[in-house]
């Protein structure tokens, strides 16, 4: 057995540093890269917040990858209690040999209102990967669809895994500044990049960008209802992993149903089986039973409800005080 520490990814904000070490536990739990008999514990040492756990031996090329792509957790450790005559803790690093796909800044860069957290967006990117048929695939062989791309934030997070990606946005603004904003990075980084601007008769515009060499990823923005997603993103195979956050906006619950009822045949319709949709909603607008019923209902999906995934709510700040995860699997 292997004793290893993790240190909690560090925030920006107080607020988000809470919320990685809520989440922190659970992304190692759901990894599979810690023992789950012996748990994860929590420690702190020099005033910083780590994680303890066990792992069977190692961690092999493949785990220490692994542990380099978790989202919640950054710095890794072999812990000895203590070495010789020298007491502990004492800690050695371990290299993560995790190579983005491109640099993680570009998440980073774009800024704007209502984007979702970085650390929250891979998480949930994440989260969909460990729980489908894909857990051991890499990124590189991924697609990911966001149905309510907003800013991007879901669509950049992948890209920077590896994956292909394809979002849909109804707000014109957000969808021709993500369009923008890529052409400019790719073209200030000296990234190879080729777009295709398309109208899409009585459905909307659709940007398609073909980014990155080794390999070349196709990234996929459409501006359009998402009900309508299966027409707007036709051309770009099923995707693997559906990772999206619902919005925060509606005052009436009824008018979230509504959108879920519209969109998750859709959606459902396009995982491929074997894969997995993750989203995010403000559970104090809607329950967690309520939204479990009307998304087995309206998706057919399997959703899993076992522990950790039920555990999953936390408060994100004054305006949304609960957020839960919703997982489910096309089997
Ligand atoms: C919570 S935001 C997503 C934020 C995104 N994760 C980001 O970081 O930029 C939800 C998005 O869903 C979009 N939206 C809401 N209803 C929609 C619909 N019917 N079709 C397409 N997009 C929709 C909103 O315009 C909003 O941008």
């Amino acid at each position: 057995m292997t004793t290893i520490v993790a240190q909690i990814a560090p925030q920006r904000s107080t607020q988000y540093g809470a919320l990685a070490s809520t989440l922190a536990p659970y992304e190692l739990q759901l990894s599979r890269l810690c023992n789950p008999t012996a748990g994860v514990d929590t420690l702190e040492m020099g005033g910083q917040p780590y994680l303890k756990f066990e792992m069977a031996a190692g961690p092999d090329e493949n785990q220490a990858r692994e542990l380099g792509m978790l989202a919640t957790v950054s710095a890794f450790f072999f812990y000895y209690e203590r070495l010789g005559e020298h007491t502990g803790p004492l800690l050695r690093p371990i290299e993560t040999r995790f190579e983005p796909q491109f640099a993680p800044e570009i998440v980073m860069t774009r800024r704007y209102k209502g984007k979702t957290n970085e650390m929250f967006t891979h998480f949930l990117c994440n989260v969909a990967r460990f729980s489908s048929d894909f857990a051991h695939r890499p990124w590189q062989n991924l697609r990911v669809f966001d149905p309510l791309t907003g800013g991007g934030t879901t669509l950049f997070t992948a890209l920077v895994l590896g994956a292909e990606v394809a979002g849909v946005e109804k707000n014109a603004q957000n969808v021709q500044t993500t369009a923008a904003f890529l052409r400019q990075y790719a073209r200030e980084q000296g990234i190879a990049c080729k777009v295709k601007e398309e109208r899409l008769k009585k459905l909307g515009e659709r940007w398609w960008f073909t980014v990155g060499k080794e390999p070349p990823r196709q990234f996929v923005i459409a501006k359009g209802e998402t009900a309508q997603s299966a027409d707007l993103i036709s051309g770009f195979k099923k995707p693997h992993l559906i990772v999206t956050d619902l919005p925060y906006g509606i005052q009436h619950h009824s008018a979230l149903i509504a959108l879920l009822a519209e969109a998750l045949p859709v959606w459902a319709s396009l995982l491929m089986p074997g894969g997995v949709m993750a989203f995010a909603w403000d559970s104090t607008r809607l329950a967690r039973p309520e939204m479990i019923e009307v998304v087995a209902q309206e998706s057919r999906l399997s959703v899993i409800d076992a522990p950790p995934y039920n555990a999953l709510a936390h408060r994100v700040d004054r305006v949304i005080k609960q957020r839960d995860i919703i997982v489910a699997r096309r089997v």
